[in-house]
């Protein structure tokens, strides 16, 4: 072979090995794990994952819905591949997810370069969808179907948490939200084939599970057997091995008594509530459709509270829904100081076709939604500054999930709630500590900014 024969014949399009595929994940965590199932079922087909779009031979999208924003990515996304296909027609191209289980065919007519369509409760067929794909051309596959194993069953790439659906669906239907279109009925997956997956997790070396659903706490209900989500958290609490174990998100309406004394007498669940408000006058939740009041979801925080005095609270909230004066703007406001979240994420309504609230008029300006917004935001991080300063000096115990993103010197873990807490990735000797990865350490806080706690390692 001579060394000059590949530079004669350079290849104007690189050749890609046939059964490779891109994935890019938007969205909700049940969206990772879904990923994390369709690369299993496709790896069973022989594909391999690439991490260029130029490499493989199949592009997927698993896309949201929630938002525009989130929907104007994809699409962003798509016009870019254009290009790409014209040069390699035999490339395929598939969007899975919220998107695709709301727009359906549409998005075949849509976007002509693009071969399947994919809903959330067909992509476990993936690899027979792409069979039909050579045989038929392009189509969609959007039908609700059965509850089948293989939806559950991922493989993943190995770390210190897991992600775990334990349920699919939403049977709420707060006036804003797409997620009920997008994902169907709620219905739980049985508690034995739970506990059985957190022991395999466990026996291949995960530190942490992070149980998934909607509405998480509501988890059973579908089941009719009388189970609930304490009664999980006992069972799978007992796993030897297991270190931490944490659920996300909740509902306000199914936070139970139950629920919290489990949480408070089992160690190893982290006690932590992403529990979102989304708003805190009357008037709006209403409209929301949200089925407690601000005086329901203050009770419920006191409930926690009694119990666990240092649980983190975690909110989701939505500024300018319909109708949304100032005055109800100073109801959130005033929840968010009476509450003290230890984290908020602040979203701006944005109307989605087909739900309730798209009969009302969206009718605060961006402006006007955008200040708000950015109050919510400026006045979480002084709380959270201020709940942080205190903690200086303490010694909270921390799991491990690896290097700090921002800086490599450091590693970075969870407390039992969910703080982010660094710590440097040497010791004082200049001995590495990369083997703490995975595991629970105390370490002293030293100080703290109002995203994160520094701190070092107590002997
Ligand atoms: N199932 C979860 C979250 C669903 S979507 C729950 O009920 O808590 C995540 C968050 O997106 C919601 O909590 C809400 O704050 C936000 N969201 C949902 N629909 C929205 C919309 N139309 N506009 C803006 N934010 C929205
Ligand atoms: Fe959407 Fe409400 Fe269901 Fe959450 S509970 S997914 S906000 S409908
Ligand atoms: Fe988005 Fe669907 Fe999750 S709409 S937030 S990916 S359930």
């Amino acid at each position: 072979m001579t060394p000059s024969a590949a530079t004669e014949a350079e290849p104007l399009i690189p050749v890609v090995r046939a059964r490779t595929v891109y994935i890019e994940t938007f969205g909700c965590q049940m969206n990772l794990a879904d990923t994390e199932v369709v690369l299993a079922r496709l790896g069973e087909a022989g594909y391999r994952r690439v991490a260029e779009v130029e490499q493989a031979s199949l592009v997927l999208y698993n896309t949201c819905a929630v938002r525009d924003h989130a929907e104007a990515k994809v699409r962003g996304r798509l016009g870019a591949l254009k290009g790409l296909k014209r040069r390699r027609p035999e490339l395929k191209i598939g969007i899975m997810g919220c998107m695709a289980q709301r727009e359906k065919e549409q998005l075949l007519a849509a976007y002509p370069h693009v071969d399947l369509v994919v809903g959330t409760d067909q992509f476990v067929r993936m690899p027979q969808l792409l069979d039909q794909l050579e045989d038929q051309g392009r189509l969609a596959a959007t039908s609700f179907g059965d509850f089948e194993d293989r939806m559950w069953s991922a493989t993943r790439s190995s770390g210190v948490n897991a992600w775990v659906p334990i349920m699919r669906g939403c049977n709420y239907n707060c006036t804003y939200c797409v997620v009920p279109f997008t994902r169907g009925r709620e219905k739980s997956r049985a508690p034995a084939q739970i506990e059985d997956e957190v022991r395999r997790l466990v026996d291949e070396g995960f530190a942490q599970v992070t149980l998934l659903g909607q509405t998480v706490d509501s988890y059973g209900k579908t089941l009719g057997d009388g189970t609930t989500l304490a009664a999980l958290l006992r069972r799978v609490h007992a796993i030897d091995g297991l270190k931490r174990l944490r659920f996300v998100t909740s509902h306000p309406k199914d936070i139970t008594d139950e629920l919290l004394d489990t949480m408070a007498a089992l160690p190893k669940v982290a006690k932590h509530l992403h529990v979102p408000a989304q708003c805190g006058s009357d008037r709006i939740l209403r409209l929301m459709g949200r089925r407690y009041s601000r005086a329901d979801y203050l009770d419920m925080v006191r409930r926690a509270r009694a119990r666990m005095p240092e649980i983190e609270l975690l909110t989701d909230i939505i500024v300018g829904f319909p109708r949304e004066t100032d005055e109800d703007f100073a109801q959130t406001v005033a929840l968010m100081e009476e509450v003290r979240f230890a984290g908020a994420y602040v979203f701006m309504y944005s109307q989605r076709p087909d739900t309730p609230a798209a009969n009302l008029p969206d009718d605060v300006p961006v402006e006007v939604k955008k200040a708000r917004c950015n109050h919510l935001l400026d006045l979480q991080l002084v709380h959270q500054g201020q709940a942080y300063a205190p903690l200086t000096g303490r010694v909270l115990q921390v799991l491990v999930e690896g290097p700090s993103k921002s800086d490599e010197a450091m590693l970075h873990g969870r407390s039992l709630g969910n703080l982010n807490i660094v710590f440097p990735r040497v010791d004082a000797a200049g001995t590495g500590r990369d083997d703490l990865i995975g595991q629970l350490v105390d370490v002293r806080i030293a100080r703290s900014t109002s995203l994160t706690l520094f701190g070092d390692v107590v002997a």
